[in-house]
């Protein structure tokens, strides 16, 4: 077995896999970004059936895989920059992609496993995208958290637990993303209500 910090280069490995995924996936969806506007947009298109709410989540998604550069910190910046970089653009790209998901108006996933139904195979597993859309939350919570205990020295114990937590909560947001981009842009499966 390997120690911590064997663990965690495997772990950030399988995180760079995933996230080359969603960046797959990007590429792909890129496609219906060119579709044009569908005439009276109502506040419902906000969601990401909607031409808007496709829009939102996309952005949305780009922001969010540009801030985990912080994972592989790229020498150009000092790293409590590319750390600033990642809380900020983070905060903002989960405001896009909570209204993507129809937050608050029109969420259709308060209880996020209410439509996840591993039997059904692939398509039963439509429903991740609602966990997808807490897990943001949580993060973002955690995020505000770790920030304000990271580097303060009475914190240090606490903040190796938080940084294990946000770093899992991270690993199961990429899954439940790449499953939802997987349905929603590459097979275009849409969820009925
Ligand atoms: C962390 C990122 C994302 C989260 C949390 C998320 C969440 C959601 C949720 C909860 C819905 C259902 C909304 C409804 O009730 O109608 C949805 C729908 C949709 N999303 Fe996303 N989304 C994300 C990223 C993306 C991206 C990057 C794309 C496209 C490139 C995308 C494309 C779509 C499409 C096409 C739908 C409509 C399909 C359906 O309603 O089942 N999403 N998303
Ligand atoms: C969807 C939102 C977010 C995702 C997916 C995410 C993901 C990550 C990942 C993958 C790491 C690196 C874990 C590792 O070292 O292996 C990390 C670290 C960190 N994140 Fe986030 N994060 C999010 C939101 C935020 C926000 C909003 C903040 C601040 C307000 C934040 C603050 C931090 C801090 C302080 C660290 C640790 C820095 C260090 O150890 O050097 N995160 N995040």
């Amino acid at each position: 077995m390997g120690g911590p910090r064997e663990l965690l280069q495997v772990y950030r490995f399988v995180l760079a896999v995933l996230l080359g995924l969603v960046i797959y996936f990007l590429v792909v969806g890129f496609e219906l970004l060119r579709e044009g506007p569908v005439p009276g947009i109502g506040l419902t298109d906000l969601k990401g059936s909607g031409w808007l709410g496709y829009r939102l989540g996309y952005a949305g998604a780009l922001m969010l895989v540009i801030a985990q550069s912080y994972l592989f910190r790229p020498g150009l910046l000092s790293k409590l920059t590319w750390l600033e970089i990642h809380c900020y653009l983070t905060t903002a790209a989960g405001v896009l992609l909570l209204l993507h998901a129809g937050f608050p108006y029109s969420f259709e996933y308060w209880n996020p496993f209410e439509r996840v139904y591993p039997r059904l195979g692939l398509y039963g597993l439509v429903g991740l995208q609602g966990l997808a859309a807490w897990l943001v939350v949580a993060l973002i919570a955690s995020g505000i958290f770790g920030r304000y205990v990271y580097g303060r020295h009475r914190w240090a114990r606490t903040f190796k637990r938080w940084h294990t937590v946000h770093a899992i909560l991270s690993g199961m947001l990429y899954v439940s993303g790449v499953v939802h981009l997987l349905l929603s842009v590459s097979l275009k499966y849409v969820a009925a209500d």
